[in-house]
């Protein structure tokens, strides 16, 4: 049985063929898997592996844009014309990434209206890191170092995701994420190289996002729910702790660059290991956070919710357009 992927054909039985059962289909999809060829939208794929893409996908679509609340906070303060026009910038990309998102996840049946709601309504979650809150201009520096750092270490392996159009979205995605990460590094340059005062900021906001950040990537990998499904299935390609003690790795000497300490004491080389070692989570804070009661948690779906109240016009604006140009009117515009 050939798989007609890519082609553009449709999956379904032709008439007199009879209809492939689902174990031939199954073999087809894992061989595909195995032999790293990218499954595209038209190709049958396991339920278990449509949800979970779909899952992943809203979970990161969603986080792409409540991250765009924490940093938006600052661009009426930020302290100069180039420093907001960068944030603004930066910001705007994340709307973008929410987009791709969002668009990818179509692309498995599932539409962004039913998504929205989902995390309006708390059934769907989003990076928990995103409850913290911005209390300085040095977090803006902190989050691109760190937060975006966290997101590019987890995301360059996804651009070798099984499923395409997620992976195609996360190249994209992953250039400009380089560009927020060198613009917080920058940032944070600046200030720790500037007054006493600007140097302390800078340390304080690196004390309140390290550990945080480090739990971007999910809990222990004996404790992980999908991790193995997901590995099995290539969507991920590396274990929770791999990716956190890659990230660990990159940000010791870089934080050595910066002139900024990391607040863990126990953070030392291990010669025979080959990589840093490093204190232990709090696990308990991160699920407390995950829960709902994290210090921003009520703050960012609100203003989530009421955002997109506020945007009701837009989206009917943008489908009347569409409309106009289908050809297709409703009664009230062809009275017009
Ligand atoms: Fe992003
Ligand atoms: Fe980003």
């Amino acid at each position: 049985m050939q798989r007609t992927s890519g082609a553009g054909q449709d999956q379904a039985p032709r008439p007199g063929s009879g209809a492939p059962d689902t174990a031939a289909l199954e073999a087809v999809f894992d061989a595909a898997v195995a032999a790293d060829e990218r499954i595209e939208p038209r190709d049958w794929m396991p339920d278990a592996y449509r949800r979970t893409l779909v899952r992943q996908m809203a979970q990161h679509a969603h986080s792409e844009i409540i991250g765009m609340q924490p940093e938006a906070n600052w661009i009426t303060r930020a302290p100069s014309l180039r420093r907001k026009a960068i944030l603004m910038a930066k910001v705007q990309d994340e709307a973008g990434h929410g987009l791709y998102l969002y668009s990818a996840a179509e692309t498995l049946g599932t539409g962004r209206d039913e998504l929205l709601d989902k995390l309006h309504s708390g059934r769907q979650k989003y990076s928990s890191i995103f409850n913290y809150p911005t209390l300085t201009w040095a977090d803006v520096g902190a989050i691109g170092w760190l937060v975006d750092g966290a997101a590019i270490t987890n995301q360059v392996p996804l651009c070798r995701c099984s499923y395409g159009p997620y992976a195609r979205a996360m190249i994209r995605i992953c250039k400009e994420e380089s560009f927020h990460q060198r613009q917080g590094y920058e940032l944070l340059l600046a200030l720790s190289r500037g007054t006493e005062a600007q140097h302390a900021m800078a340390q304080d906001a690196v004390n309140r996002w390290w550990w945080p950040s480090l739990m971007m990537f999910g809990p222990p990998d004996d404790e992980s729910a999908h991790s193995a499904q997901s590995m099995a299935w290539k969507i991920k390609r590396h274990s929770n702790d791999e990716l956190r003690q890659r990230f660990v790795d990159i940000c010791v000497p870089q934080a050595e660059s910066l002139g900024l300490t990391l607040p863990d004491p126990e953070l030392t080389w291990n010669e025979e290991r080959g990589h840093y070692d490093f204190g232990p989570i709090d696990w308990a804070e991160f699920r407390q956070v995950l829960a709902g009661q994290g210090p921003c948690n009520d703050q960012r779906i609100t203003q989530r919710r009421r955002a997109h109240e506020e945007g009701s016009w837009v989206r009917e604006a943008a489908a009347a357009h569409a409309r106009k140009h289908s050809g297709v009117r409703t009664e009230g515009e062809a009275a017009a």
